[in-house]
């Protein structure tokens, strides 16, 4: 089992199904509501966790497939839990060329996890995306909305400090 899908498990252990009625209360009985319904989910939790899943389809007398295939086919919808920080890598190609490679080995070696993976404590999620539109101040990365160019592999250290 992978660290995301351990920290899932742990999460979902101590699902709390009263904060999820609370805020289904908001939608039974309305039509087409199933997206915002994911989006008031992962608003609150963070993501989907499968039992938040499970629940609404029951309460929506639904099955659970449906909710699995709306929260699978929008890229918004994270199944699995994400960190406070989201680390984003560029990955273009004036980044490439200016040695983001480097930077993205460091940047998973500090973190200790992988493309997608969170880390054990939620505190960040690394992920990897095409140009943010920031190519002159390639290697580019962002932490949440703040962007970092010009970077080195020893510059990304004191970077996460601040975090
Ligand atoms: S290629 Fe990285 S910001 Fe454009």
């Amino acid at each position: 089992m992978c660290e995301c899908h351990e920290t899932a498990a742990k999460v979902e252990e101590s699902f709390e199904y009263d904060r999820l009625e609370s805020l289904l209360q908001g939608f039974l009985g309305k039509k087409g509501a199933m997206v915002p319904i994911l989006q008031a989910i992962q608003s609150e939790f963070g993501y989907l966790p499968r039992p938040a899943m499970e629940y609404t389809a029951k309460r929506l007398r639904i099955p659970v497939s449906r909710i699995f295939g709306v929260a699978t086919f929008y890229a918004q919808f994270h199944l699995h839990p994400r960190g406070k920080y989201i680390v984003r890598v560029c990955r273009g190609t004036a980044c490439h060329v200016r040695g983001v490679s480097k930077v993205a080995d460091r940047m998973q070696e500090l973190l200790g996890v992988g493309v997608g993976q969170t880390t054990e404590d939620l505190k960040f999620t690394y992920e990897e995306v095409a140009c943010i539109g920031a190519c002159g101040l390639a290697p580019v990365m962002m932490i949440n909305d703040k962007t970092y160019g010009k970077l080195t592999t020893d510059k990304v250290k004191g970077i996460l400090k601040d975090y």
